[in-house]
Parts: structure tokens; C-alpha cells; sequence
């Protein structure tokens, strides 16, 4: 067993360590844990009518059709003939059609047609389908056994008064993500990695970080003389906060962002903010520069480029740039054993750390997890910048 292994063998003596964090494969302890709850798998608008979708999901593929009726369908992304993926296949009405000997299956992953075969083989014949629901601009899954939990919402991005709302599945960053859910609770670097962009937005001042467990996950206040930056870390993969304008915008915005495996080396970023615009501004869908910002992060990392030459004033592509470079140079998985040396800006990092062996170890246990729940009323946003 190398550091980044978790030793976990579902024996119910196990202590669970920050070695079993980041394996998310189907039957990981962080794995089975993550399965218990919904997570954004991509846009709502890049599944159209009649057509599929393949993503990867937790090391797992799924394969995302629109029935002739508009409703929306997961199931398992391999044909249980020969293998081969559906996703290539046809959708027919409410079914999908396998692309090599034309297996037909529903959307509860029936069988119902085995064209060179016969009835009584198809009746015989399920694959995995997952629930699925649209909400926020994406398409969320759940991957878990038995009935699922409530999907989250959140108030703050519903209200129509406070801006537009705009919603971006971003392409993958080649490292594992909880070095993601991490870098969201550190407002530390926020002075340092980002210091030249939010320094100029009033939080140049290193703070005094407490950090609070709430019903909802962790609260994290930066106290700092211009006020305190609050953010809040929806277990167990959202960040919630306030973030500078970019572009048309002409104040800070609200934005969620859920951090999702896609397998242990690579992640997605699932960012919707709502944010007020200047009048007339031109409505135009978000794009994601994430292929452009991983490419930049890996040319600065190798030294054939300097991040002082990305221009201070394309904040899309700058603040990311900054974050991957942090990210990434740790490794694809960062190792959390005797290489790191956590000091006392680390609160954030420690609790959160806590707050999942704790659930985990009741995965091991056979224990109920706790559900997190988002306040009704959803929760202000502060930047601490007197915004
Ligand atoms: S592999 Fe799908 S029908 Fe043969
Ligand atoms: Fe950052």
C-alpha cells in the first residue's frame, strides 16, 4: 500500500484516516459515503431531446438520454450484451437502442427488445438507472442505493431580483478533488495566491479565520479591519460565497460551486452565480475557459511562461490560473501523511477534514450520516470588502 491508498476493508474496527478521502470509485469508504447524496453531472442544456450524453462520474460512467417527451433518463453507460457503450446507441421514443446488436431498454434499465434473441432473455435482461433532476441550469444524479435524500436548493440563487443567474459545467482539472473542497475553505490564500486581484477588492489584510460548524456543514469568517469575509462549505461538496464582478457585473456575486470527482486524478467545478449586470447588458451564456486556464496553469508550472504576464485585468482567466497552479503543483492526489505541516491558518482544513472522517467512520460503522441541510431562507453572502 503506497500513501495514496486507503486501507479500508469494510471491517466495522477500521479508523478511518485523511489517507481515505480521496478514493471515490464505487466501493471506497469516500465512495459509498458520496453516493449517499446528489451531485451536479453536467448542463441541463447539453442533454437535448432525442440524443445521449456519456459523463464520468466517481470513476463511473453513465450514459444521460431525452426521451421524444423531454424527460430526462440515466442509466448504465455499458451494454450488458457485449460492452459496448450506449451512449453511442439511439434514442427511440422513452428508450434507448444499443448501437451494436440493438438491445433496447428503458428507462428504468429494462430490457425490452433483443432483436436477435428471445422475449423471455430481454425480461430477463436490467441494467442500473440513476434518479436525475434538473435544477439551477444542471442536470443532478444520484448514484446510491434506495431512496435518495432531498435535493438541496438554494433560496439565494432562485431569487430573480438579485441578478442573473448563470450556470457553467467546467471541462476537468487533472487533480484529485478534494484538494478542490480544501482550497474552498482556505481564505488564507486568498491573500497570497489571489492577493494582487482581491487585494486591490479590500482583502489584502490577512484575517483572523474562525472557523464554525453549523447544521449545514462549516462557517468561515475572515475577520479583517474592512469587515469579515464569510463563506460557508456546504457539506459535503459545495462552497458557497461572495465573489468580485467580472465582466458586465456591477457588484460582488453570489456563487455556488460543487467540486465533483470524475475519477481520483481529475475533477469538475459545477459554478452557478447570481449576479447583478450593468442595464442592457447583452444576455449571453456563460463560457468556460477551464481548457484555456489548465492549459496556462501547466505552461507557468513548467516554467514557459510567468504568471505575472497573465493580465491582471481577465480576471476569468487569471483567478483560475492562480488556484490550478496551487492545485495542481500538488500533485494529483496531494499527500496527506507525514509531507504536509498544517499550522493554525489551516482551521478551515482541519474541521473539514474532521467533519468527513467522522461521517465516513459512520459508513464503516453502519451508521445513519448526517443530511446537511441548507437553511430554508438561504444564507447572505459577505465579501468583506464592504460588499
Ligand atoms: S453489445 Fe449491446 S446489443 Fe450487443
Ligand atoms: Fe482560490
Amino acid at each position: 500500500m503506497n500513501e495514496h491508498t486507503s486501507a479500508f476493508d469494510a471491517q466495522s474496527s477500521y479508523k478511518v484516516t485523511d489517507l481515505d478521502l480521496h478514493a471515490t470509485g464505487p466501493g471506497t469508504l469516500a465512495g459509498r459515503y458520496l453516493r449517499m447524496f446528489w451531485h451536479p453531472i453536467c448542463l441541463v442544456s447539453e442533454v437535448e431531446v432525442g440524443r445521449t450524453r456519456r459523463e464520468q462520474i466517481m470513476s463511473e460512467f453513465v450514459t444521460l438520454y431525452r426521451g421524444q417527451s423531454g424527460t430526462l433518463y440515466a442509466v448504465a453507460d455499458r451494454c450488458p450484451h457485449r460492452g459496448v457503450q450506449l451512449s453511442v446507441g439511439w434514442v427511440q421514443g422513452e428508450e434507448i437502442r444499443c448501437f451494436y446488436h440493438g438491445w433496447k431498454f428503458n428507462g428504468s434499465g429494462q430490457c425490452t427488445e433483443m432483436p436477435a434473441e428471445t422475449p423471455a432473455y430481454a425480461a430477463k435482461m436490467c441494467i442500473r438507472h440513476y434518479q436525475v433532476k434538473e435544477y439551477l441550469g444542471f442536470v443532478f444524479i444520484y448514484l446510491g442505493e434506495g431512496a435518495p435524500p432531498e435535493l438541496p436548493r438554494y433560496p439565494e440563487l432562485e431569487d430573480e431580483n438579485a441578478g442573473v443567474l448563470e450556470s457553467l459545467a467546467r471541462a476537468p482539472l487533472p487533480c484529485n478533488y478534494f484538494q478542490r473542497l480544501e482550497n474552498n475553505i482556505d481564505q488564507v490564500h486568498v491573500n497570497f495566491a489571489h492577493g494582487d486581484v482581491f487585494g486591490a477588492a479590500g482583502v489584502g489584510e490577512i484575517p483572523e479565520y474562525i472557523i464554525e460548524q453549523a447544521e449545514f456543514g462549516l462557517r468561515a469568517i475572515g475577520k479583517r479591519s474592512s469587515g469579515d469575509r464569510i463563506t460557508y462549505y456546504h457539506m459535503p461538496t459545495a462552497g458557497v460565497m461572495a465573489v468580485p464582478p467580472v465582466g458586465d457585473e456591477v457588484d460582488w456575486a453570489t456563487l455556488v460551486v460543487w467540486r465533483v470527482p470524475v475519477d481520483d486524478h481529475t475533477n469538475r467545478s459545477f459554478n452557478v452565480r447570481r449576479a447583478k449586470k450593468k442595464p442592457g447588458s447583452p444576455a449571453k451564456p456563460a463560457k468556460d475557459r477551464s481548457a484555456e486556464q489548465v492549459a496556462v496553469s501547466l505552461d507557468i508550472m513548467a516554467g514557459r511562461r510567468k504568471l505575472e504576464d497573465v493580465s491582471l485585468q481577465d480576471r476569468e482567466l487569471l483567478v483560475p490560473v492562480q488556484d490550478n497552479i496551487a492545485l495542481l503543483g500538488q500533485g494529483a492526489i496531494a499527500d496527506r501523511g507525514e509531507a504536509e505541516n498544517l499550522g493554525r491558518s489551516d482551521a478551515g482544513i482541519i474541521a473539514l477534514r474532521r467533519l468527513w472522517r467522522q461521517e465516513l467512520q459512520k459508513v464503516v460503522e453502519g451508521q445513519p450520516v448526517l443530511q446537511w441541510p441548507w437553511p430554508k431562507s438561504g444564507m447572505k453572502v459577505t465579501s468583506g470588502a464592504g460588499g
